[in-house]
């Protein structure tokens, strides 16, 4: 028996609401049995309900098992009880892989060569939030374990073996001997176990260079947490933008795809929202989470073809190309389909 793909819907704030109905269709068009739960969650739903991830909304990600997850509009101002819905989730899932592919779309704001894949670890590192102020010094534990590395490089691995990439070692283990010196062992550890892989490693703030230099450079980063999350923004920005760039983040058991960027509130509500990192996060339930790479395939050749016949929204319009809306684009991916 073929089992639903059952996928929970939290659109969130902002374009979330804008661009995740975009990535529900396209995912209906190429997944016939895909079983839709709706839920919700945001600043918007903790002014409501004064809970921005409600306990329904937590049960309905464990039940279903995936999640597609827009944005949230998180205050700057501290706001008593409010707390991200999108890392409680993330905490909650245990879902400690984030991988983010960034590639040359044909547009004119991305490089060609740029196909990578940045694989992050999620959980530790420096976001781990254990925090004291000692008089006029603040201390930020970073805390790198062996087995929380064990686990990130072992999904690494695994997809550069599926993939035909080579991996390379993110680290500043000349400096940060002790942190990064236990995170490049053990992934160099898990290398071993990969003989078919090629690996090499690189010291973050050179690869940073090197990616602006030569976009083509890498294949896939390994990083810790902070190192990941920077890469791959810059990453993003070098394949023609936030509105492009999707991620997935994988754990043992659950699944969260979302787009990059956040709850936009400069361009809410005009409908010229970019919904194709929304709906590459879809493709990347299919390919990683459904074991359905035929669909994620059909909806990432869909959107080259609509990028190549000249259909942009205005984040990724070059000098003088005209631009369409959200429901313009969705649609031509959605015709564009097999
Ligand atoms: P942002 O990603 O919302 O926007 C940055 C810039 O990119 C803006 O100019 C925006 O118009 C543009 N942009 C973003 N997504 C786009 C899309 N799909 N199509 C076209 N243009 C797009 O980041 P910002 O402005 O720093 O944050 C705004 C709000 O979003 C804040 O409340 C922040 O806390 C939240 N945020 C939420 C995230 C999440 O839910 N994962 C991630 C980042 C920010
Ligand atoms: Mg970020």
């Amino acid at each position: 028996m073929n089992n639903p793909h059952r996928l929970c819907v939290i659109p969130g704030d902002g374009v979330g609401k804008e661009v995740i109905p975009a990535a529900v269709a396209v995912l209906r068009d190429v997944l016939d049995d895909l079983e839709i739960v709706e839920a919700e969650a945001g600043w918007e739903t903790f002014r409501q309900t004064g809970s921005a991830l409600p306990p329904e909304t937590l049960d309905a990600a464990r039940e279903c098992g995936s999640v597609l997850f827009g944005a949230v509009a998180s205050p700057t101002y501290p706001v008593e009880g409010y707390r991200s819905p999108i890392v409680a989730l993330r905490r909650a899932l245990d879902v400690f892989a984030n991988i983010r592919p960034l590639k040359g779309w044909p547009i004119s704001t991305a490089h060609p060569a740029l196909d990578l894949i940045v694989v992050r670890e999620n959980t530790e590192g420096l976001y781990g939030g254990k925090e004291r102020l000692e008089g006029d010094t603040a201390i930020t534990e970073r805390v790198i374990t062996r087995a929380g590395t064990r686990r990130i490089a072992r999904v690494a691995y695994e997809l550069a073996e599926a993939d035909h990439r080579r991996v390379t070692i993110v680290h500043k283990a000349n400096v940060i001997r002790v942190g990064d010196g236990l995170w490049r062992s053990t992934c160099l550890e898990i290398a071993a176990d990969y003989p078919d892989v090629e690996t090499d490693e690189g010291i973050v703030d050179a690869v940073a260079y090197h990616l602006v230099r030569d976009p083509g450079r890498y294949d896939l980063l390994l990083c810790p947490n902070l190192y990941g999350d920077i890469l791959s923004d810059l990453g993003a920005g070098l394949g023609g933008g936030l509105g492009m760039a999707p991620s997935l983040s994988l754990g043992d058991q659950y699944a969260i795809a979302e787009p990059t960027h956040g709850a936009a509130p400069d361009i809410t509500g005009k409908g010229i929202a970019n919904p194709i990192g929304a709906i590459l996060s879809g493709a990347l339930l299919a390919r990683h989470r459904w074991q359905r790479p035929d669909a994620a395939d059909a909806i990432e050749e869909a959107i080259s073809r609509v990028l190549e016949a000249g259909l942009r929204t205005p984040d990724i319009a070059g000098p003088g190309e005209t631009t369409v809306g959200t429901e313009a684009i969705t649609q031509a991916v959605r015709d564009a389909l097999p």
